[in-house]
């Protein structure tokens, strides 16, 4: 227990953020898409992307659904936990109320939701990032009350945030010509849009109070098996590949910009886009033998869409790397929040050591 505590406090030192209130809480707030979710879409009935079937969740607590869209943790659950934090509860949960707020954070994060507030419009209902941010603004009201101004401007500014979107605003915008986007820009200019209107967003969170701010960056999405099982060769699609890449790159270079130009933020990109190639490409390399269809499906009755209870489930879950259509298994977040974790520069937190520096940014 000491020896906890002794962690905890070297990591609370080692990133310079104890409060001088003395209230030291560091909490997370989550603003993402299903690859963040936990559970805030099984809360709006009329969502077309929800986890609440068996088998998501099988290998996380109890087994039930839990409204991620996995079989296990998500990469801010394992990032999360790799930094000491509490992991935030869903926004929509109704046992929300501001005490938990103040011990854990909240995540906002929902299934289909994008960049753009027209992406993922066939989900029918879903948190946009824009609209996610509206909900933590009436957050910080909650607790602005409860709490007081100065207080509350304290807690916000010493709070880690993770903003992890953009997928959909390919996979459920982009790509698909039932949306008015597909034929509207061009490839540069759909990414010039995207990073625009995100660097908008993270500016609304500084001025709210925003000061270390991870942004996650987007994997090689065209080899998600649904992908493949569009194209004729079952084959990665490079040019959705391609605009991952042009994303990852545009994304970092506005992550840097703002880091320079905010006041005091810490506003850091990481991706895992190569790591995940590779696993994808050379699976046996990491311990996996499947890396191009879901663990969970109908068999060869693809796209399996959705994970429900009349699927099939692979033998051995911590052998494939996708587990639906679209979402890895918890064995691939594992490497994929590794990988974030080694490029933001973060050292892992030794539970057997009592000295620090235990996160501290490595450069
Ligand atoms: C996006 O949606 C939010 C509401 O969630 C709205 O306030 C905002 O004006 C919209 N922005 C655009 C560009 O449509
Ligand atoms: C930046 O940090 C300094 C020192 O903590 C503080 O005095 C200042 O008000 C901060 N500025 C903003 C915009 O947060
Ligand atoms: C953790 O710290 C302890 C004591 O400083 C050391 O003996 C041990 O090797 C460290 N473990 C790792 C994994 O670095």
């Amino acid at each position: 227990m000491m020896r906890m505590m002794v962690v905890i406090m070297t990591i609370v030192v080692a990133l310079g953020i104890v409060s001088r209130q003395g209230s030291c809480t560091i909490v997370q707030f989550i603003f993402g898409d299903s690859l963040s979710d936990v559970g805030n879409n099984n809360y709006l009935s009329k969502s077309l992307a929800r986890a609440s079937l068996p088998w998501y969740g099988i290998d996380f607590g109890n087994g039930m659904p839990n409204g991620r869209f996995c079989n296990g943790r998500t990469v801010a659950d394992i990032i999360g936990d790799r930094m000491g934090l509490p992991r935030p509860p869903a926004f929509l949960d109704p046992s929300l109320n501001e005490d938990i707020i103040l011990e854990n954070g909240a995540n906002y994060a929902s299934g289909g939701g994008g960049i753009l507030n027209e992406t993922g419009g066939l989900f029918v209902q879903k948190f946009s990032l824009y609209k996610q941010i509206e909900l933590f603004q009436g957050t910080q009201e909650l607790i602005r009350n409860k709490i007081g101004a100065e207080t509350s401007d304290n807690f916000f500014k010493e709070a880690s945030y993770v903003v992890a979107l953009g997928s959909n605003d390919f996979i459920n915008n982009f790509l698909l010509p039932v949306y008015r986007d597909s034929w509207t820009y061009s490839n540069d200019g759909f990414i010039q849009y995207l990073i625009t209107t995100l660097g908008n967003q993270l500016t609304i969170l500084h001025g709210l109070g925003a000061r270390q701010l991870m942004v996650f960056g987007l994997g090689p999405m065209g080899c998600i098996p649904l992908q493949r099982v569009l194209s004729s060769s079952g084959n990665c699609q490079e040019k959705t590949n391609n605009l991952a890449i042009s994303f990852n790159k545009a994304a970092a270079k506005l992550l840097q910009e703002l880091s320079s130009n905010l006041p005091n933020a810490s506003f850091r990109f990481g991706d895992a886009y190569n790591v995940v190639d590779d696993v994808i490409k050379n699976p046996d390399k990491y311990g996996f033998e499947n890396s191009d269809s879901p663990c969970c499906s109908f068999g060869r009755i693809r796209p399996a869409l959705t994970c429900v209870p009349a699927s099939r489930l692979c033998k051995d879950r911590s052998k494939y790397v996708f587990w639906d259509e679209y979402h890895p298994t918890d064995k691939a977040n594992e490497i994929i929040a590794n990988e974030i974790i080694r490029k933001l520069g973060f050292v892992h937190v030794n539970t057997t050591s009592s000295q620090g520096p235990a996160l501290a940014p490595s450069s």
